[in-house]
């Protein structure tokens, strides 16, 4: 190859790598791309619960996603986790400090005191969307992830918890989730956590030296994170300390009893689990996390509990709350796995001829108005390639439209799964094919 020849080639390969490496942009490690047959199941979920929580009596409410800093530092504690070093925080053009919300109930909270919901005696509200926490991603554990979630502001009574875990749980039966296990705690109240506070402080200062440093660091200011610390020192360190339940003052003990009982007559099973403390510090009384195998060590799938101080806190009217939120991920994950969703099936129709082209859309109309999933091909090429097409589309059924069909009133339907295939008249392919 003559010298300036392979000078251009070796130009041109260079260019050809730099275009690459221009096209080549990934997502961001830990946010993802749903892609269209995940999020059918995702909508599935969404619809499902939306469909639960309405007949409960809940609302929809739709907060931003960013928020100012100081709501989140305020309400789920400047010495935890989340507040500490898993904030999206960044200045805006003002130099305000601002947040993507790491979690959903702060912002509802926010909205209830502003637009002043408090104003009726309960309000039921439910959310769905992205949440973004910077956390080291893994299986079901993301930086951007989605929760959907149900909030129960200005009723402080046990039947109040039992009721939306009991909607929890009827949901998560209803989507085919199997083997949820409810695990549930009490935190106490401004009462009776400080003498608790108190017993543990002493207890893990015994043990300093085996704590982690953050454990360390937090042991005044916040001793109960020590319990939700992950750290094998940590959890070894602290295996045998005081339980929060043997400290419950006489009205949160008789509110735990009885959002138990009330658990017990709907049929839930609760283990009580005195070690979970939950990693956001404005939760009171009921705690509660459901967990399901299949999910390695990020195995909470819901959680969420009881904040009888918060909306006072951030400003508000003393209005004791319960709410939750569930990880779509995580239940997306699960569902996977137990294979129990259902595409809606969906059926390719192919028309052979102008005719039957002009006349299939008129049909694809009324059918689609009766809620049929259709996808039309009206590409050309020989009937074996459209159908070739259809298979891999994942068609259940072909629709097949050909001047003999259009002269009869009829359309043949090929059963992708059967391979059998009949003709069926017009105005019965909405009963032959619907789900
Ligand atoms: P949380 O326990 O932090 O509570 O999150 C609730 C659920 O969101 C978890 O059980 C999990 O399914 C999912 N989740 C949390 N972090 C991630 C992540 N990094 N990747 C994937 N999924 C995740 C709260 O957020 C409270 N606001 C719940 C609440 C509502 N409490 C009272 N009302």
């Amino acid at each position: 190859m003559p010298l300036s020849s392979r000078t251009l080639w070796l130009d041109f390969s260079i260019r050809k790598a730099k275009v690459y490496r221009r096209v080549g942009i990934t997502a961001i490690r830990g946010f993802n791309d749903i892609l269209p047959e995940e999020a059918e199941l995702w909508r599935h979920i969404e619809e499902e619960s939306f469909m639960v929580f309405s007949s409960y009596g809940f609302s929809e409410i739709k907060a931003p996603i960013v928020e100012k800093t100081e709501l989140f530092s305020r309400s789920i504690g400047e010495t935890t986790d989340i507040v500490e070093k898993e904030m999206y925080t960044f200045l805006d053009r003002h130099g305000d400090s601002l947040t993507l919300r790491p979690e959903g109930t702060a912002p509802v909270v926010r909205a209830y005191i502003e637009h002043k919901l408090y104003e009726s005696p309960v309000t039921k509200l439910y959310y769905a969307g992205p949440m973004f926490r910077y956390e080291r991603p893994q299986k079901g554990r993301y930086r951007q992830f989605y929760q959907i979630g149900a909030e129960v502001l200005g009723d402080g009574s046990p039947q109040a918890d039992a009721e939306a875990l009991g909607m929890l749980m009827g949901l998560f039966d209803r989507i085919g989730l199997e083997g949820a296990m409810l695990q549930i705690n009490s935190l106490g109240c401004p009462d009776c956590r400080p003498a608790y506070k108190k017993k543990l402080y002493a207890f893990l200062l015994d043990r300093k030296e085996s704590l982690c440093d953050n454990c360390k660091r937090r042991i005044d200011a916040n001793p109960l994170r020590a319990l939700d610390c992950k750290n094998p020192g940590c959890v070894e360190a602290t295996k045998d300390a005081p339980s929060i339940i043997e400290s419950l003052c006489a009205d949160c003990a008789d509110h735990f009893r009885k959002v138990q009982a009330r658990l017990e007559r709907l049929g839930i099973k609760a283990s009580i689990n005195p070690r979970m403390v939950r990693g956001l510090d404005y939760y009171t009384k009921t705690t509660f996390e459901i967990t399901a195998s299949g999910l390695g060590s990020q195995n909470a799938v819901a959680a969420g509990g009881r904040y009888d101080g918060l909306v006072n806190e951030l400003g508000g009217p003393r209005t004791p709350c319960f709410g939750f939120a569930m990880g779509v991920e995580r239940l997306a994950l699960l569902l996977k796995e137990n294979g129990v969703f259902k595409k809606k099936p969906l059926s390719v129709f192919i028309a052979l001829g102008e005719n039957a082209e002009m006349k299939g859309m008129e049909l694809l109309k009324g059918w689609r108005q009766k809620g049929l999933k259709i996808a039309e091909d009206f590409s050309g090429g020989s009937l074996k390639s459209r159908m070739k097409r259809a298979d891999k589309a994942g068609a259940r059924y072909v629709l097949i439209l050909g001047e003999d069909e259009l002269g009869h009133g009829e359309i043949t339907v090929k059963d992708m799964a059967t391979a059998g295939q009949e003709r069926v008249k017009w105005e019965f392919v909405a009963d032959r094919i619907a789900p």
